[in-house]
Order: structure tokens, then C-alpha cells, then sequence
């Protein structure tokens, strides 16, 4: 019967490309795989005025990419930028762009594909934080909280993607967090927008591969905290399994997988096995290893930029 036939050979390339899949992780495991060229792509780094941000645009930079770097905080945007030239970049642009604003980005965007051309790897790192217990956070900041760490995300695929999907060429880059895959104590907010930055490059992955735009590739990175500022304060008990990491690890991690077209990146590795656990322990037994962990208490000395300035 035609439909059984059918069926059996859906099935059969379903087998191949599921086993093609495993063995080709494992291949990889064991020889890296083959780092990208983006020597003349135009990166846009939003937030690239400190932290990892202003570290990626120097990764870039030395890669020969044409860099557009997105900030609120004009100052430093400009240091990025002269630093940028001198790690190398013969053209950097600098804009100052609120990402908490919709029109903001939209204007931005159209300035940045008039004066520069089409942005070819969109790293949306840009974030914010205000670290307290829910009731205590003014509405207006939870409001903003979304509007960077989530909602621009949104509004810079819809500037940028056209283009992509117009050449097939492209690489879209979500910096969310650990907290986007396990929500915590005093970070509701902040977890939230980070579950939904993750929740929304991840369906965009798969929706461009649905689509057969398989020349856009997704990365979506989820660190633990990491020595930048932005979590001043903050404290780990497992200095082991959850260190506070080190910035320019940070950066040379995701510069990498960026190059080698991975999807996922958490840091630690830990996080890949905490994220396993969460899909099958019982709660109670997952609250009991958070207690044992002090996992609710890394926020509890948290001062942060805000509090700083
Ligand atoms: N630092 C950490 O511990 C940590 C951990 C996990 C994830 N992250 C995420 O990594 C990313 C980078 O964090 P970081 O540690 O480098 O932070 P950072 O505070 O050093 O840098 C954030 C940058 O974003 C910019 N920015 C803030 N609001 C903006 C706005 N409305 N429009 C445009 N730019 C704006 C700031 O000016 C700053 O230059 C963020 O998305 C953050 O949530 C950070």
C-alpha cells in the first residue's frame, strides 16, 4: 500500500537523521568543529557599552568584523569603539539606542541599514537588573526589565531578519542567563524576561528551520553570574559546581560557539545537568538540594550597578 510505503520510508529518513544527529555530536565532542569566518559580516552588539558586550565587540574586532555597537550609555560606547580600532577594526559605528524603546530600536535600525548595510550576526546583549523581592519592585522598572532583556529582542529580529532570510545568511545571538533556565529568589522579574528572551530566539531557531532557512543559525547563551558588575555583591556557596565567571572566559565562550554555530551555550557546565535534574526531581526533593546548595541566598548581599550610582 502506497501510505504504508510511505510510511515506512518517513520513518526510515526519521532513523538516519536521528542517528546522524548523535553521531555527529559525538564526532564533535571529540574534534571541534570548524570555526566560521565573519572577517566583513556587520555585527550589531547591543549593550556593547561594558561587560561582555564591550568584550564581544573586541572579539569581533580582532575577527575582521564590521561592528555596530548599540548603547544608552554614549560614554561608553565611545571607549568600545577605540578600543574596537585598536584591537584592529577599520570600521566601527557607534549609536546610542534605547532598547527599551520599540521606535527607538525601529529608528536605529533604519539608520544602521542606511549607513552601514545589513546587519549580518545581531548579538542582542543589552540587560538589566534590579534584584529585589517582587512586591518591593516599582511596576515601572519590571515594565523596563522586559522592554531590554526581552522585548528588543523581538523588535530587532523583525528590523534585521528580512535581510536574512532575503540571503539565507545570518546568526542570531540571544545573551539570556541562567536565570533563564531556572527561575529564583529576589530575580522574578529578571528571571521572567530572561525565560522569554530564551523561550523567543529558541522558537525563532526553529521556526527559520521549519522554514528551511538553514543559513541562519541560532546561538542562545546562558551564563551563571559573572564578574562584570551588573551582580555586584552577589555570592556563590559552590565555588566548585557554580562559580561567578570570569568576563573574558565569558566572552571567549560565546565568540566561540558564535563561530562554530553552536545552539546552546550554559555556563557552567553544571547548568546542563541542574537543568536535567529540574525535568525529573520532585519539587520538594529540588528544594531541599536549593537549601542545601544556598541557592536562594546568592542575591541576598546583591548591590549591583543601580544601588552603585
Ligand atoms: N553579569 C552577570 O552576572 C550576567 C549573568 C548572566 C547573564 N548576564 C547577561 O549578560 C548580558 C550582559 O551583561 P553584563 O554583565 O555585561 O552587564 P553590563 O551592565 O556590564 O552591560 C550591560 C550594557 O547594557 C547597556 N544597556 C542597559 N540598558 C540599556 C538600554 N535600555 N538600551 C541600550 N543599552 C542598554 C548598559 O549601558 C551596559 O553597557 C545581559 O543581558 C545580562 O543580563 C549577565
Amino acid at each position: 500500500m502506497p501510505s504504508k510505503t510511505k510510511a515506512m520510508k518517513d520513518l526510515l529518513i526519521f532513523a538516519v537523521k536521528f542517528i546522524y544527529g548523535f553521531l555527529e555530536a559525538l564526532f564533535h565532542w571529540v574534534v571541534p568543529k570548524p570555526k566560521k569566518n565573519v572577517a566583513g559580516e556587520i555585527v550589531l552588539v547591543t549593550g556593547s557599552g561594558s561587560g561582555i558586550g564591550r568584550l564581544l565587540a573586541l572579539r569581533f574586532a580582532h575577527l575582521g568584523a564590521i561592528l555596530v555597537l548599540w548603547d544608552i550609555n554614549p560614554e561608553g560606547n565611545q571607549e568600545t569603539c577605540d578600543l574596537a580600532r585598536k584591537a584592529g577594526a577599520s570600521r566601527v559605528y557607534t549609536y546610542i539606542c534605547n532598547c527599551s524603546e520599540r521606535q527607538d530600536i525601529y529608528r536605529v535600525a533604519a539608520q544602521v541599514k542606511k549607513e552601514v548595510g545589513d546587519v549580518t550576526i545581531l548579538i542582542n546583549n543589552a540587560g538589566i537588573v534590579t534584584g529585589k523581592y517582587l512586591l518591593e519592585i516599582p511596576d515601572e522598572c519590571v515594565e523596563k526589565t522586559f522592554d531590554v532583556n526581552s522585548k528588543a529582542h523581538i523588535w530587532t529580529y523583525k528590523a534585521f531578519l528580512p535581510a536574512m532570510i532575503t540571503n539565507n545568511h545570518g546568526h542570531l545571538v540571544c545573551i539570556s542567563s541562567s536565570a533563564g533556565l531556572l527561575g529564583t529568589s529576589r530575580l522574578s522579574d529578571y528571571c521572567a524576561s530572561k525565560f522569554a528572551a530564551l523561550g523567543f530566539a529558541e522558537s525563532l531557531c526553529f521556526e527559520l528551520f521549519a522554514q528551511g532557512y538553514t543559513g541562519i543559525k541560532s546561538t542562545i547563551v546562558c551564563p551563571f553570574f559573572i564578574k562584570t558588575g551588573m551582580f555586584e555583591g552577589c555570592i556563590t556557596e559552590n565555588p566548585l559546581l557554580l562559580p561567578i565567571l570570569e568576563p573574558n572566559y565569558v566572552a571567549d565562550k560565546i565568540t566561540n560557539a558564535i563561530l562554530e554555530e553552536q545552539v546552546y551555550l550554559f555556563m557552567p557546565r553544571f547548568l546542563y545537568f541542574a537543568l536535567f535534574l529540574k525535568s525529573f526531581l520532585p519539587v520538594n526533593a529540588a528544594l531541599a538540594l536549593c537549601e542545601y546548595m544556598k541557592v536562594f541566598e546568592v542575591m541576598n548581599c546583591f548591590t549591583g550597578r543601580l544601588k552603585k550610582e
